[in-house]
């Protein structure tokens, strides 16, 4: 067992959760980590802790630093377990540490543990501790994507320590950005972002305001990779996806019987080709939503398609935009088509996903059973005229 020392005195404690491919219905399917930062200074502090299967190994390693009892502070950025679930354990060994958390954040810890052991000190924006040759000092984040969300800045180290705000899904061995491909750490990082965060992206857009004040030159997040080269990059992303930026771009996601849906998917294609869009095409039983909504975030445009089943839509289809209800919240346009034998609710059952999504649809094209080559046709040739 190995800790990382990503600037003096600072550890890297956290775990790797490698096998992790389900995070509450996000396909994880490059694991995940819970990462933890351990400061030694005059006084000790650790920053978050891990998922309460991890508690062990998360242990152990901080031992290897120092004991447990000589921590000062732990800091707690945010609640939600994967970063909280090692805190009662924690506490019982490190006795006289303070807790530092939000206001949200020591309500919601009362309703996860029994705290009423823990020394907590709630603390605001602007709030600083000092740890000798360090200050800790807090920014709250609320809603980034809990209430209790908050950062904490080193400004001596200049190190953001960002919990969920720019991690990734990826359990790897190394532990920088410039490590590992920057595509595939983008593409975690805004799979992350789509899949956690969107629909908070006006809470993002303050927080990046006031985290643009401060001179950073690391970013620590709670999850993947720590942040050292490609700190614009990053920012760039994340002021793109929380303004809605979308590019020339569709997303085409449907599940087909027989496959007549999947021809009108097709012939939705063709429209978009020669319209000179990008485009990601999505069959249900062969990708995962999680997967879908990440390419939903930048797309102009959701085309989302099923049959008639049973007076209703496929399980699929519904499954995908029950998500895209949670997550999209602004500025996408839309277009359902699907095929009918003698029910044609299909659409009017999507069309309420869509209202309720606040998705402003653009065309619907429906058929009864299956789509003959004219029909395929004059799809193509209408939505042209239409997009
Ligand atoms: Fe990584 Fe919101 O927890």
């Amino acid at each position: 067992m190995k800790v990382t020392e990503i600037v003096k005195n600072i550890y890297s404690v956290g775990v790797s959760d490698w096998n992790v491919r389900n995070f509450h219905g996000y396909l994880t399917q490059r694991g995940s980590s819970y990462n933890s930062y351990l400061i030694i200074d005059d006084k000790i502090a650790l920053i978050d802790t891990v998922k309460a299967p991890f508690t062990k190994e998360f242990i152990d390693r901080i031992s290897l630093i120092v004991p447990l009892d000589k921590i000062d502070y732990v800091v707690s950025n945010h609640v939600e377990m994967d970063h909280s679930g090692a805190m009662p354990e924690i506490m019982k060994r490190c006795p006289n540490a303070v807790v530092l958390t939000s206001q949200s954040g020591e309500k919601e810890h009362k309703l996860h543990y029994d705290t009423s052991k823990w020394n907590v000190r709630v603390v605001q924006s602007g709030d600083s501790v000092s740890l000798g040759k360090r200050t800790l000092s807090f920014l709250m984040t609320p809603m980034v994507h809990w209430p209790d969300n908050m950062v904490t800045y080193c400004p001596e180290d200049k190190i953001l320590f960002s919990n969920d705000a720019f991690g990734q899904h990826y359990a790897s061995a190394e532990y920088y950005d410039d490590e590992l491909p920057l595509d595939l750490i983008l593409w975690e990082a805004k799979k992350y972002y789509a899949n956690i965060v969107m629909p908070y992206s006006n809470q993002v857009v303050a927080a990046l305001e006031a985290a643009s004040k401060l001179d950073i030159k690391m970013i620590a997040p709670s999850h993947g990779l720590i942040w050292r080269s490609h700190i614009d990059k990053i920012f760039a992303a994340y002021n793109d996806w929380s303004h809605a930026k979308s590019s020339k771009k569709a997303v085409i996601v449907y599940d087909s019987m027989y496959g007549s849906t999947e021809k009108i998917a097709y012939a939705i294609r063709d429209a978009f080709e020669s319209k000179g869009y990008d485009y990601k095409f999505f069959d249900l039983k062969s990708n995962h939503h999680s997967d879908v909504i990440t390419d939903c975030l930048d797309a102009e445009y959701i085309c989302v398609g099923s049959p008639t089943l049973n007076k209703n839509i496929m399980p699929s289809v519904a499954s995908m935009l029950t998500y895209i209800q949670g997550l999209i919240v602004k500025g996408k346009k839309g277009i359902l088509f699907g095929s009918y034998g003698w029910a044609p609710q299909n659409i009017k059952v999507m069309q309420r996903y869509f209202d309720e999504s606040g998705i402003d649809l653009v065309a619907s094209y429906n058929n009864n059973f299956i789509p003959n080559a004219e029909y395929l046709k004059s799809v193509t040739k209408d939505l042209e005229t239409r997009i």
